[in-house]
């Protein structure tokens, strides 16, 4: 059952807006008015947003509940990098080089951003208050060359929270593209194959994708709201939605330090001070299984997990990835996956989306052991410096 309005709490004054330091929301749209308005797709919601506490086994509200028919066109609500956005990224990526800064050491604090740091709060604050996914679209990958294209990127990431190591070798800069692993495999990441995976979510705060190739076919993106799948599992099997809150053990993918155990526990459906956040069930539940010292999934868990899969998928949209494109999604409200696709035979065209991974220690609460490891800290293995490869090849 829908809380009653009494319950719901209004945004704006909440101690997010204290804990954010950002401005109030009436005048954030006031000022975007006063932006090329014409070329600025609405991608904001959070202004208009309410959420009532939420309580485990209770119906949850929250501006990250929507549905399919809620999404229109993709332009409708995404923003569109204008030409003057494209002079200020080219200025900061100049300042960049200027000062003779590593692609990997680009910072909020070297990378001077004016206009565009008011549109990065506001996305920060959508993927935190609002739907939880933001499209970007237009970012100026034909007048970048490769270097300038990661400058830039990580340059408005650092806007929104801080950049984390994704895998073993401590890459900030992720490259999703076809290397031939196989999906099955325990220790392979399915951003590494072309496989259809199964809807998950990545260990951090935001993911961002940047398509830099499309693929020949397929290769769509799917992203479903986890609010919206927790909310109708409670309403048609209660019982299930119990399961999904308890711990499942997960797969560290072989990327763990000498002596760490090869995997952890964390429940799907979490209830932290008030929020609501989630996790996938993707193949790193599936990749425990295989593990010496974890316990089978009992028959409630493979009831409740089938029943998981299918309610997500039932409950996506489909998102094409044309070059430019940026998508970023908050882990903890949304899941994800992407069609399987048919690649390019020539390499140089081959589909390729760069990938962030970022922190934002002021994000959703989340459970207390996964905010201090992997969905804070990211894939942080000793020894190993954090680095921004511009492109990695099979051998990688
Ligand atoms: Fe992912």
């Amino acid at each position: 059952m829908r809380a009653t309005s009494d319950r719901l709490l209004e945004l704006q004054g909440s101690r997010r807006e204290k804990l954010l330091n950002l401005p109030d929301a009436s005048q954030s749209t006031d000022n975007k008015t006063m932006m090329d308005t014409a070329v600025v797709g609405d991608f904001r919601t959070f202004h208009k947003a309410r959420r009532a506490p939420a309580v485990p086994m209770q119906r949850v509200t929250d501006p990250a509940e929507w549905g399919r028919g809620d999404l229109g066109d993709v332009a409708s609500w995404s923003y569109r990098f204008t030409t003057r956005d494209h002079d200020e990224l080219a200025a900061a990526v100049a300042a960049v080089r200027r000062n003779g800064v590593a692609v990997e050491a680009v910072r909020r604090e070297n990378f001077p951003l004016t206009a565009l740091a008011e549109v990065m709060a506001d996305v920060r604050r959508e993927l935190l208050d609002g739907r939880g996914m933001v499209m970007m679209q237009n970012f100026p990958i034909d007048r970048f060359d490769r270097e300038a294209c990661a400058i830039a990127y990580l340059g408005l990431g650092s806007y929104m929270g801080t950049t984390m190591s994704q895998n073993a070798q401590g890459h900030i800069l992720g490259h999703v593209k076809d290397l031939g692993g196989d999906y099955t495999d325990p220790n392979t990441r399915g951003y590494m194959t072309r496989a259809e995976m199964l809807f998950h979510a990545d260990a951090c705060d935001y993911v961002g994708l940047l398509c830099l190739h499309g693929a020949k076919s397929g290769g769509e993106s799917r992203v479903a709201s986890s609010v919206t799948v927790y909310n109708r599992i409670l309403e048609r099997r209660p019982d299930l939605a119990k399961v999904l809150c308890e711990d499942f053990y997960r797969s560290h993918t072989g990327e763990v330090n000498p002596g760490e155990k090869p995997y952890f526990t964390q429940p799907i459906f979490s209830f932290i001070d008030g929020y609501f956040s989630a996790t996938g069930a993707g193949a790193a539940i599936d990749k425990a299984q295989k593990l010496p010292g974890v316990p089978r999934y009992t028959p409630a868990q493979v009831e409740a997990v089938e029943l998981y899969r299918q309610t997500v998928s039932d409950c996506a949209v489909d998102i094409g990835f044309e070059p430019g494109d940026i998508q970023f999604l908050n882990n903890f409200v949304t899941l994800h996956t992407r069609r399987e696709y048919e690649d390019w035979p020539e390499e140089a065209r081959k589909r390729h989306l760069l990938r962030l991974w970022l922190s934002d220690p002021d994000g959703r609460p989340i459970p207390k052991d996964q905010r201090e490891g992997r969905s804070g800290r990211g894939v942080a293995l000793k020894g190993v410096k954090l680095s921004a490869p511009l492109d990695v090849g099979v051998a990688a």
